[in-house]
């Protein structure tokens, strides 16, 4: 009988090629794996809401029911708030960083999480996510600041997402590949599913919200394009899919191949940098496909190395095959010189003028 790889066995293996490793990002790693068994359980009943009343309402306890993207957050917070490992944490769901309660104990890593991603779904039963990315602590204030937040993709120490679909799967890296889990809900235990993903070498799919088409600079119309042509000797025109929740589009294009776009455009030119977050969002994931072989890029360059400079700052996002993501870069610096000159100062963190922009 083969052994059974659950998600803490694998952690734990992981842990042991590192001897002076303390076991704190283990637990921690843990940690967040059972709160996405809890928060896949709301999810699953999310469905009955309308039976067993709707959100905002009243339950029969007399208590009021939280809202999904609420319950995330509040699961992941309080799996992570007294155990001594973290020093602080955000959160997509909270205007500024937050604290441990200084009746706790603190330890070394910083959490950042979007605790109910693409939560818009949930109308209709359709995917979302859980994102986090672990950093270790830069600054000497013992219970964190900010600058610990705000720190690089390049600096992650761990990250991973989780997705609720028709099965619930965590996918994570501590920086030696990328792996994936599919909850038994039987025995509710992640079961090691996916060994060493790479993302496939023939693409087969691009994702991105077209109707935002209208929007988009020259070069990235161009890309979309090149993308779709159907006239390519050494490639075959790719389909498109969009599910319109970030965590499971990236999970398409990181199993099947392909490329996801969510680019930046000039409707406001105080926003140059599109929806998404780079914290909790477009630094993980971007980390995770590095990881597995591809690239994560905001169309100038690798998201990794943007140095953030508030903690809900956006990001343009291509990731994907690093082929497809290096074609997008390459016609965005050959079109979008417009453009390119309102994102690079946001980028840098020279136009502060968005300040809580959340
Ligand atoms: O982060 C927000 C989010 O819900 C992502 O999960 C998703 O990919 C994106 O927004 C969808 O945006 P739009 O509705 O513009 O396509």
């Amino acid at each position: 009988m083969t052994a059974f790889m659950t998600i803490e066995r694998h952690i734990l293996d992981k842990q042991r090629q590192h001897p002076n490793a303390s076991g704190s990002l283990t637990q921690l790693l843990y940690d967040i794996a059972l709160a996405a068994k809890i928060i896949a359980r709301e999810t699953t009943r999310a469905g009955l809401v309308n039976i067993l009343g709707s959100h905002g309402s009243v339950n029969v306890q007399g208590e009021e029911q939280m809202k999904l993207d609420v319950f995330a957050d509040q699961t992941l917070y309080k799996m992570n708030d007294h155990t001594g490992r973290v020093c602080l944490m955000a959160s997509e769901e909270h205007e500024d960083i937050i604290p441990i309660p200084n009746h706790f104990p603190v330890g070394n890593y910083v959490l950042v999480y979007d605790p109910l991603d693409g939560s818009g779904n949930v109308d209709v039963n359709a995917s979302m996510g859980t994102i986090f990315a672990i950093h270790r602590k830069i600054s000497s204030s013992p219970r964190g600041v900010l600058e610990d937040v705000l720190q690089k993709g390049r600096d992650i120490v761990a990250a991973g997402y989780i997705v609720y679909g028709p099965s619930t799967m965590m996918v994570y890296s501590v920086g030696d590949g990328v792996h994936g889990f599919t909850l038994d809900p039987s025995v509710g235990e992640f079961l090691l599913s996916h060994e060493s993903i790479r993302i496939p070498q023939t693409p087969r799919f691009y994702g991105c919200n077209q109707g935002n088409e209208r929007y988009w600079t020259e070069g990235v119309r161009r890309y979309l394009n090149w993308v779709r042509a159907t006239d390519d000797p050494h490639r075959k025109p790719l389909d498109g899919r969009y599910m319109g929740a970030l965590v499971a589009d990236f999970h398409r294009i990181l199993l099947k191949g392909g490329v996801y776009i969510y680019p930046g455009d000039l409707r406001d030119p105080l926003k140059p940098a599109g929806k998404l977050r780079l914290l909790y969002e477009c630094a993980p994931l971007s980390y995770l496909m590095e990881q597995a072989g591809g690239y994560g890029s905001d169309g100038y360059d690798n998201i990794l190395e943007i140095q953030p400079h508030q903690l809900h700052q956006r990001t343009p996002l291509f990731i994907g095959d690093k082929v497809l993501v290096q074609k997008a870069e390459s016609l965005i610096h050959e079109h979008d010189q417009e453009w390119l000159r309102a994102y690079i100062p946001y980028r840098n963190g020279q136009h502060l003028s968005e300040k809580k922009d959340h």
